[in-house]
């Protein structure tokens, strides 16, 4: 059966940042359009999926130039050439991931590669404009002021509507916000970063940043690649059952395999309780949680199959009772480090800094909840 019912929840937009870009709360993500990695989705499929997410309401989807060799981006550009409704949709693409060996311009995030990647973006996304142009990840090496120089470029010849930082360091995008600041330049309206039950580092730096420098935050892989999904059996650490993480396990890239951990299992069994409790399912209640994590303005999430998209776009209408929460919060909790230790609740309300008193400051400040 295929539903057609637009859902409200979807189509309560968010401002990005300080933008005036509207953008639905979950963002449909396009890593899995194509089958060049083997665990992705066919062309009709994806189409499928990405029709029924703008049925619903949605308006903001996400790709890469590097996503499946370029077909993501091709699979978008015919669907929208076919279907119409181009100017309404919120493309998102990135650069920075090599995609000619043996050129060292051909990746990274210098002026020649970023505008070599972006006329090959257009071309694949079959558009002339791309609405949000994201850096995919720090290179270490391009100077700040070339790349935020170039990307204001790209946004004051029309290419570009707006830019974002994914996977940087917090201090790197606090410095590119603050010269953007300084010299009128476009401002950064958003950081992609991984954020889930299991991946919480964010909360330390760039959360706290994003909220101080009027950026948001658009978590990616929020199901942790589909270990949330609670669908998984455990040997040992690893992942047995039908879907992309046994595929991947044990290939030698560190950001999957980070994932097969004692602790991580220990999350995958309190949010499959908090699940049953709910009547809803361990996806649903992963995906509600990170959506209303402090910054979050659209949460950017993956399906391979129809009823893995149309589950997961009910999951904004799932509340997560505050002792059900504090459950998650109790097993996902980020381990207590230096110097971030100084910034939690209990340390603060233990009067080293406030001599006692009570001091109201705004919200911009994320702080971590007492233990
Ligand atoms: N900036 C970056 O560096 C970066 C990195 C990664 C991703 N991203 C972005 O984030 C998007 C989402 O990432 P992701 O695909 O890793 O997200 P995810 O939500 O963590 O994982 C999605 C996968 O989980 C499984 N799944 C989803 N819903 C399910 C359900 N209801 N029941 C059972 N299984 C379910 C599916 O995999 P199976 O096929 O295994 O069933 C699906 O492909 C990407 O498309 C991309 O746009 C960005």
């Amino acid at each position: 059966m295929t539903t057609t019912a637009r859902i409200d929840s979807l189509a309560q937009y968010h401002l990005l940042g300080r933008s005036g870009l509207r953008v639905s709360p979950l963002c449909l993500g396009a890593m899995t359009f194509g089958t060049e990695w083997g665990w992705g989705s066919p062309k009709d499929t994806a189409h499928r999926i990405l029709a029924r997410y703008l049925e619903a309401g949605g308006n903001f989807v996400d790709t890469a130039d590097g996503y499946t060799g370029g077909s993501s981006e091709a699979i978008i550009g015919d669907y929208f050439a076919q279907a119409g409704g181009r100017d309404r949709a919120v493309i998102a693409t990135k650069f920075t991931v090599n995609t000619w060996p043996g050129d060292p311009n051909a990746g990274g995030n210098g002026r020649k590669n970023i505008r070599r990647a972006l006329e090959g973006s257009l071309r694949r996304l079959k558009t002339d404009y791309v609405d949000l142009y994201w850096l995919h990840a720090w290179d270490g090496m391009t100077p700040v002021e070339e790349v935020m120089g170039t990307l204001d470029a790209l946004v004051r010849e029309g290419k570009v509507r707006y830019i974002g930082l994914s996977d940087v360091p917090a201090w790197y995008f606090a410095r590119a916000q603050s010269l953007a600041e300084q010299e009128g330049w476009e401002r950064v309206a958003a950081l992609q970063l991984e954020y889930s039950l299991v991946e919480r580092n964010i909360e330390r730096e760039h959360i706290p940043a994003a909220l101080a420098l009027g950026a948001s935050i658009t978590p990616w892989s929020p199901l942790a690649s589909g270990l949330l999904s609670g669908k998984y059996t455990r040997e040992g650490t690893q992942a047995k059952g039908e879907g992309r993480l046994p595929s991947i396990q044990g290939g030698g890239n560190p950001g999957f395999e980070k994932l097969f951990t004692e602790r991580n299992w220990a999350i995958v069994d309190a949010l499959r309780e908090v699940a049953t409790e709910l009547d809803r399912s361990p996806a649903q209640v992963a995906l509600a949680w990170v959506t209303r994590r402090p910054g979050v303005a659209s949460t950017i999430i993956g399906a391979t199959r129809m009823e893995q998209l149309e589950a997961n776009l009910h999951a904004l209408d799932v509340r997560i009772p505050d002792a059900l929460a504090a459950k998650l919060e109790a097993v996902s909790r980020p381990e207590r480090v230096h110097p971030y230790h100084f910034f939690e609740e209990d340390f603060f309300t233990g009067g080293m800094f406030t001599g006692g008193t009570t001091v109201r400051a705004e919200p911009t400040w994320f702080r971590p909840a007492p233990r």
